[in-house]
């Protein structure tokens, strides 16, 4: 199983937005994380479906849309230009209408799980799932702590998929940085979000990179393996 770097935008400077994307870009993400936060669910807000066909125009990595807002159902289909439609479990009720839903708009689909929530709610859904998003921050913010007691989750979704032979990722987001990304990446973790660990400000595509580069490094050295 190989790593997946996502680097969020949400800690880039915003007018600097094309710009830090090229950077990572270059330096080999795999993805784009773009959190949308709707001032309700969250108590912040971010980023919108403008963002996802703007930064279409200026690359080819796939988008991750992280759907951090109360109305889940209804956002989706804003968001349909997304590569992969990220929603928040304990904001849908119907799970299975909801991956339907992702599926239906052409996007593959992710399910993130919050700290304090179980991720054994999720069983019955493992096989139709791309990634699965363990949060080990409170959604909202970034800069915040890691809370290293939700790596059990990845550890469980890990045996899971080898007992099951599936073939989702098992994500990580909220404060991955240079401390925390190989005990996540011990833990099962193959696909790493991160922030503020990647984008300084004032921008610089050469510290972007080289963080990009060096956490690629980290999850690679203590990546757990699947064979
Ligand atoms: C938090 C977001 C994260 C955030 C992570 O609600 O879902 O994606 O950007 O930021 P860092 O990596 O700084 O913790
Ligand atoms: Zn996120």
């Amino acid at each position: 199983m190989s790593i997946h770097l996502s680097p969020s935008i949400l800690a880039a400077d915003t007018m600097q937005l094309g710009n830090a994307v090229t950077a990572v870009a270059s330096a080999g993400a795999h993805s784009i994380h773009v959190d949308v936060m709707d001032g309700h669910y969250v108590a912040n807000i971010a980023f919108s479906p403008k963002t996802i066909d703007d930064l279409r125009a200026i690359t080819h990595l796939p988008l991750h849309a992280h759907l951090e807002v109360a109305n889940t159902p209804q956002c989706i289909p804003l968001f349909e230009s997304a590569d992969l439609v990220i929603v928040q479990e304990d904001t849908v009720a119907d799970l299975e209408a909801v991956i339907t839903q992702i599926q239906n708009c052409g996007a593959r689909v992710g399910v993130a799980v919050n700290p304090d929530r179980p991720v054994k709610r999720l069983a019955p859904w493992l096989a139709h799932l791309d990634l699965v998003l363990v949060m080990a921050v409170e959604p909202g913010f970034g800069g915040q702590p890691f809370r290293a007691a939700v790596l059990h989750k990845a550890t469980w979704l890990w045996e899971e998929r080898r007992r099951l032979n599936l073939h989702f990722d098992i994500g990580i987001d909220g404060g991955v940085g240079l401390q925390t990304v190989g005990p996540a990446a011990a833990a099962g973790v193959d696909c790493f979000v991160a922030g503020s660990a990647i984008f300084s400000q004032p921008f610089d595509s050469g510290v972007a990179a080289a963080n990009l580069t060096r956490l690629g490094e980290l999850a690679i050295e203590h990546s757990r393996d699947d064979a």
